[in-house]
């Protein structure tokens, strides 16, 4: 039976709104025809309330700490799964069998050349530029390449530039990184696996091959795994909203990228190890930071804490802190910033101001030490986030364009600026 909410208004009007229900029956007020039928809008900043879209890929429970793609928790993901087979998933709905993964992985390895023109692009950008800006650019210039991204036909052919999207972005990453030490690019290898392709494109130099360590190859895998969707967050919503131009998916990827860097997005990452460092130099001890978080005139933030959605724990922080012990562990690293972010997360976790505000450690908060343990600097640490994201934008740039619902995006604003006023010549003004 439908349900609806009763909504009245000041000047009389009253108005029934349809309730949908979620198939994790979650509650939704709909408002599409709000304005229409009674000349009112809402008004929703940083859209805490406002659902934007029905959406199919990924359900994610904050208050309980789940987090599922398609239906599939993502400890069973990060345990069983490879990344291409979870990117399948989040763009196609379903797991892919052999043929359909084989021939996925294939047509991936194809197509991580870049057009070799665009190597010279990388001589324009100083050595110290931002890799995120770099990838960025490179990912807004494959449009220039290739036609099928143009209008419609960027939606037709999803299947082909999602494949060339998810196999690129890993060769304009370790090119990007490749410019900012001053090394030969190393090209993609066809025989290698996803993951072991980046490191070696990453981490090989003509005169000494990389040796691959299975571990790291495994950890970086449920890196990207974990970073692969994380349903209406800032960057997927700006993929949507690029999108629903009729932007192609290279454009509305790149604007997802540019998204992502800030420091309260997939910046944080680079942010707590930089944070963890300051900490370690200064030697002034981890309360000097606790109270500096706390205080409310201060700008300092604990970097990794907090999360607009999750309010109990952040599965995907779970996971890693096990994945980095363990490499930790097989590599015979001690990092002095883990201790830190031991210490702070036990400190943060049991103070009042963090438990009343359900502030807890989310993945960035373990991403930093590992990708360190790993030989990934830290300007590429948000880089490393973009590449899990890519397939999940995808997913959210299709399901977009799939939805007959969908129109551009065009939010409305509350008017509180002047009213109507008379020119006044230069000569008038104070
Ligand atoms: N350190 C100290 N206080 C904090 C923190 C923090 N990291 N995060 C939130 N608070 C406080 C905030 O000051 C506010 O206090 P009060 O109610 O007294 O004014 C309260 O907690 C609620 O914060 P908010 O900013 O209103 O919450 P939000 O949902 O708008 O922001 C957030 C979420 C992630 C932007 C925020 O928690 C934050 O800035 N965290 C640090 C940056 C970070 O680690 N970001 C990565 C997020 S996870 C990766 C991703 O998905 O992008």
């Amino acid at each position: 039976m439908s349900e609806n909410a009763k909504l009245s208004l000041p000047d009389g009007q009253s108005l029934e709104l349809p309730v949908l229900t979620g198939t994790k029956n979650e509650k939704a007020i709909d408002i599409s025809n709000l304005r229409k039928q009674t000349g009112y809008i809402t008004l929703d900043p940083g859209f805490v309330n406002t659902g934007s879209c029905e959406s199919a890929i990924t359900f994610l429970d904050g208050e309980q700490g789940i987090l599922q793609f398609r239906g599939y928790p993502i400890e069973q993901l990060a345990a069983k799964s490879t990344f291409l087979e979870v990117a399948y998933l989040l763009i196609h709905g379903e797991l892919p069998n052999k043929l359909q993964q084989q021939s996925f992985v294939d047509r991936v390895s194809w197509h991580a050349m870049i057009h070799e023109d665009m190597r010279h692009f990388f001589d324009g950008f100083s050595q110290n530029a931002h890799p995120m800006v770099i990838l960025s650019s490179m990912i807004s210039s494959l449009s220039a390449y290739y036609v099928e991204a143009s209008g419609k036909a960027s939606i037709e052919n999803l299947e082909l530039n999602s494949a060339r999207l998810i196999a690129k972005v890993t060769t304009i990453a370790a090119f990007a990184y490749k410019k900012s030490v001053g090394q030969p690019f190393v090209y993609p290898r066809d025989e290698l696996s996803y993951c072991a392709n980046f490191l070696n494109m990453m981490f090989a130099v003509p005169a000494e091959s990389y040796e691959l360590d299975p571990e790291i190859e495994r950890t970086l895998e449920l890196l990207l795994i974990l970073h692969a969707d994380h349903e209406q967050n800032c960057s997927a919503s700006t993929v949507r909203v690029v999108g629903s131009s009729m932007a192609n998916v290279y454009a509305s990827v790149a604007s997802g990228i540019l998204a992502l860097w800030g420091p309260l997005h997939g910046g944080a990452n680079q942010q707590v190890v930089q944070m963890l460092q300051q900490i370690h130099d200064d030697k002034a001890g981890i309360s000097k930071y606790i109270e500096m978080a706390k205080n409310p005139k201060s700008d300092f933030r604990l970097m990794g804490f907090g999360h607009r959605v999750y309010k109990n724990f952040d599965p995907r922080a779970s996971i890693l802190k096990d994945a980095c012990d363990r490499l930790l562990n097989k590599l015979g690293t001690n990092d002095p910033l883990l201790e830190i972010a031991l210490k702070l997360e036990e400190t943060a976790l049991s103070d009042d101001y963090f438990i009343e505000r359900k502030l807890y450690p989310t993945l960035d908060f373990y991403t930093g030490i590992i990708y360190r343990a790993i030989g990934i600097p830290i300007n590429m640490f948000t880089v490393m986030f973009a590449l899990g994201r890519v397939p999940g934008w995808i997913a959210q740039w299709k399901e977009m364009h799939e939805d007959p619902k969908q129109k551009i995006a065009r939010p409305r604003q509350l008017f509180t600026g002047q009213t109507e006023r008379s020119y006044k010549p230069m000569d008038d003004r104070l």
